[in-house]
């Protein structure tokens, strides 16, 4: 459903628009002209070319309008609960203690295979209209929590089912190499995933993404499925470096991934590699944070010249966070990233890293997703941690929040 808007009375607009001295592009005194779906016209109330004016209309009240989140990195669909092992970690047991004991990633993988895809779409919807409801109108969903071909097949429906029953746009990918799978061996495990977990779930996906780290795959491994994939017509992109520095960067490097995502160990060699192959870095400082370890180097990397993306990794283990602001905020705070660059990951930067290039912006032809803050500036996404700053939301010219 792609609707016709003219937003009026917007305050501040942010519309990312390329070559931009303050980098977001800040327009005072807005209106967004929006013709099925996409964006018609945007700039000064003042300069609102003839024509356009009778468009059905919505007073921002002097609001800031911001693109549409784009939340390139979650593990949306899931079932469980793992708030026990939440406590555990803040008594001092180690993530990859609880992972290789056999709870972690195994504990939400038993409880997503006992689940119908009835119940994992309505719990995934759920999550997905409270994303939404906190300015995310394009998420990308991983599967990984089934491990075997039925659940993984099972995983990728129920996020097709969200695309189809929430007003937002779901991009899927393949994470069928999440870990092994328990009760596998290695070589078992990545036959099956290369061959027919993959069959059947390619045709499901529009990615192929490995957890590429220490107690999970290694870089040999993770190419190998990554260029399974690759054949299958899914590119790849990759868990890299969260929990050590294993030689994951370098690998997106090489394979030409749309996306290394964490990143927490990366290095200036690392930040070269992905900035002479064009990837997207995608920062989940949600992840360390929930994991209370250290951040990844985004001020490196941006200085770098690193095109970086912001996500919430939004998954019952390590981030369950469901909020774009609050990503924003944790990016400035804890990472030294300035606003204008937190909210251009959070919005261009996170389109590109999906290759969503009409997505992030509100330039002409663009496709018309908008957040209106309840907030007379973008700065205060940052300045309000945790605050429930999003008045309304705007999904393909729609009005589909407030
Ligand atoms: O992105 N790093 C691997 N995968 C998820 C965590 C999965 C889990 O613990 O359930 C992540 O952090
Ligand atoms: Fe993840």
């Amino acid at each position: 459903m792609t609707a016709d808007l003219l937003l009026t009375g917007i305050g501040e607009l942010a519309t990312n628009q390329p070559r931009s001295p303050d980098l977001v592009g800040v327009v005072h005194d807005a209106v967004v002209a929006v013709r099925a779906g996409r964006v018609a016209w945007a700039g000064p109330a003042a300069d609102l070319p003839a024509g356009l004016g009778e468009l059905p209309r919505l007073d921002a009240g002097g609001r800031a309008v911001v693109p549409g989140f784009v939340d390139a990195h979650t593990h949306l669909v899931f079932a469980g609960d793992r708030s026990g092992e939440f406590c555990r970690r803040l008594r001092g047991e180690a993530y990859e203690e609880i992972l290789a004991s056999g709870g972690g990633i195994h504990s939400t993988v038993a409880a997503t295979r006992a689940a119908s895809l009835e119940d994992l779409a309505v719990s995934a919807c759920e999550r997905a209209w409270r994303l939404l409801r906190q300015g995310t109108t394009t998420v990308e969903i991983k599967s990984g929590y089934g491990l075997d071909t039925e659940t993984e097949v099972k995983i990728l429906e129920a996020a097709r089912e969200v695309g189809e029953r929430v007003p937002l746009d779901v991009v899927p990918t393949f994470l069928g190499a999440h870990v092994v799978a328990q009760g596998r061996g290695r070589e078992e495990y990545l036959s099956l995933v290369t061959g027919e977990m993959l069959t059947a779930c390619a045709p499901l996906a529009r990615y192929c993404d490995v957890f590429c780290d220490r107690g999970a795959f290694s870089v040999d491994e993770a190419r190998r499925v990554l260029r399974a994939g690759r054949e299958r017509g899914l590119r790849p992109r990759l868990h890299a470096e969260q929990l050590d520095r294993t030689g994951g960067a370098w690998l997106a490097a090489e394979v030409g991934a749309a996306s290394a995502d964490h990143l927490d160990h990366a290095t200036p060699e690392d930040a070269a590699a992905l900035c002479r192959a064009a990837v997207v870095a995608v920062l989940l400082p949600a992840a360390s944070f929930s994991l209370r370890a250290p951040q990844a180097p985004g001020r490196m990397l941006w200085d770098a010249g690193v095109t970086v993306a912001l996500a919430t990794d939004c998954n019952p283990g390590t981030s369950y966070v469901d909020s774009m602001p609050f990503v924003i905020a944790l990016a400035c705070l804890e990472m030294g990233l300035t606003p204008e660059e937190a909210l251009w990951a959070a919005t261009r930067g996170g389109a590109l890293a999906l290759d969503e290039p009409d997505k992030g912006w509100v330039v002409e032809g663009a496709v018309a997703d908008l957040a209106i803050l309840d907030a007379p500036s973008y700065r205060h996404l940052p300045y309000r941690p945790g605050g429930d700053l999003v008045w309304a939301v705007v999904k393909d010219g729609a009005v589909v929040v407030g």
